[in-house]
């Protein structure tokens, strides 16, 4: 596949949107084709799972699965056709959510997840992902000011201490991949390190 996929990850509040925003910006004034999509979402079916992934209460396998359904409706309709004409993809969240929130944050098996990944994407992963790393303690304050909050978002502090413990355990086992972000940084100085890397992403 032609096109570059780039991820962004973190926990709820970790100040990934604004950056993200700017990202596709960053690109597309550099005449690239960008698709700008999320997870979980991007087809009308995958946002339709969305809302009972956020909103209805259920069992941490179905949970596990509607996750992996929706993703795979994305990767069939959206994202794998872009890559396949050369597109930029910039996803708000992939597979290293699953990893984090079903896996280090509720309990799910590795080995269940694993064959589900490969599964559903095969051997098709990001070709870079940023993580949005801020204390959870940080991150709750900064959800507390803004919208109501769905199923993730009321968790309490130690299951994004989890989450967090998730996502530095997959950087440290791809660092090659995942650039740790400090979310807490200004958005200048995180903006330029975004810029700096999609740079080289875009001579590589
Ligand atoms: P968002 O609010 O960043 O759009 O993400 C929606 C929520 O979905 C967020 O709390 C994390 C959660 N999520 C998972 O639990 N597993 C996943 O695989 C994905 C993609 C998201």
């Amino acid at each position: 596949m032609r096109g570059r996929f780039v991820t962004f990850e973190g926990i709820d509040g970790a100040g990934k949107s604004t950056h993200l925003a700017q990202s596709i910006e960053w690109l597309r004034a550099r005449g690239h084709e960008v698709l700008a999509t999320r997870e979980p979402g991007g087809t009308e079916l995958a946002e339709a799972l969305r809302e009972l992934l956020l909103h209805r209460p259920m069992s941490l396998e179905t949970e596990l699965m509607l996750v992996f359904a929706a993703r795979r409706d994305h990767l069939e309709h959206r994202i794998v056709p872009a890559l396949e004409r050369g597109a930029w993809v910039v996803c708000d969240r992939f597979t290293d959510s699953t990893w984090a929130y079903q896996g280090a944050g509720r309990g799910a098996a590795g080995e269940r997840i694993a064959w589900l990944e490969s599964w559903v994407h095969g051997t098709l992963q990001p070709t870079r992902t940023y993580w949005f790393d801020v204390a959870p303690e940080v991150a709750a304050q900064r959800r507390a000011r803004s919208r109501q909050a769905d199923r993730f978002e009321s968790e309490d502090l130690d299951f994004f201490r989890r989450v967090r413990d998730g996502y530095r355990r997959r950087t440290e086992a791809d660092p090659e991949r995942i650039v740790r972000i400090d979310g807490s940084g200004s958005v200048e100085q995180v903006r330029a390190i975004l810029e700096e890397d999609l740079a080289r992403l875009c001579s590589s």
